[in-house]
């Protein structure tokens, strides 16, 4: 059990760097929690900064997730890489170092399928499923909360069809609680069609 409580607080300690906050600070000059959603994350970034701003930040929250799993896997054991990435998206939503107000785990669950693609399963399309599902919602609803809804419950269901390894498939789920749990608000908007669509998918309409 001590590799699993070691991978979980890297997992936390990573998955705290709340990047959506450094972009927006560093590169300008504002903090993208009063903006928009107020939310730390990708989809807030873009809106609030721009595409370039969005990518990277969820560049950023998949490679410190598939940094967590990483260092746990290579130095500690490759089956503790599990928990380092379902902390690192805990991590990312309840950040040390943002007074726990972070984001709600979508490019973090992502970086929780990479990292299980590569270190534990081996199984490119433990990410490609989720993320396939993800891109057609989006397509068709344009809105990223909705995908990213669709996607975690996806995950859940391939991860527990495809393995009989109990921690992932906990983790899975666990995952889909969290970013379903995340995502209330959002739930709410879509329920009253206030949600925001994405602006670069729409913008020809
Ligand atoms: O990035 C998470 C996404 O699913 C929703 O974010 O800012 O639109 O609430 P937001």
């Amino acid at each position: 059990y001590l590799n699993i409580i070691i991978a979980s607080i890297i997992g936390y300690l990573l998955g705290s760097i709340p990047f959506a906050l450094v972009i927006g600070k560093l590169f300008y000059n504002t903090d993208v929690r009063e903006y928009g959603s107020g939310n730390l994350g990708g989809s807030n970034a873009g809106r609030v900064l721009g595409k370039k701003a969005a990518i990277s930040v969820i560049a950023l929250d998949v490679l410190k997730v598939v940094l967590a799993a990483g260092i746990v896997a290579y130095f500690l054991e490759p089956a503790a890489s599990i928990w380092a990435g379902l902390f690192a998206a805990i991590g990312h939503c309840y950040p040390i170092f943002a007074g726990f107000r972070g984001g709600k785990a979508v490019a973090t669950m992502f970086g929780f399928l990479l990292s299980s693609a590569i270190f534990t399963f081996q199984d490119p399309w433990m990410l490609f499923v989720p993320l396939g599902v993800f891109l057609v919602i989006l397509l068709l609803f344009k809105m990223v909360s909705l995908a990213s809804i669709f996607a975690a419950v996806t995950q859940a269901i391939y991860i527990s069809f495809i393995t009989e390894y109990t921690s992932a498939i906990v983790a899975s789920i666990l995952l889909a609680v969290l970013v379903i749990f995340r995502h209330i608000p959002n739930i709410k908007r879509i329920a009253n069609g206030t949600e925001a669509k994405v602006g670069w998918l729409t913008k020809n309409k």
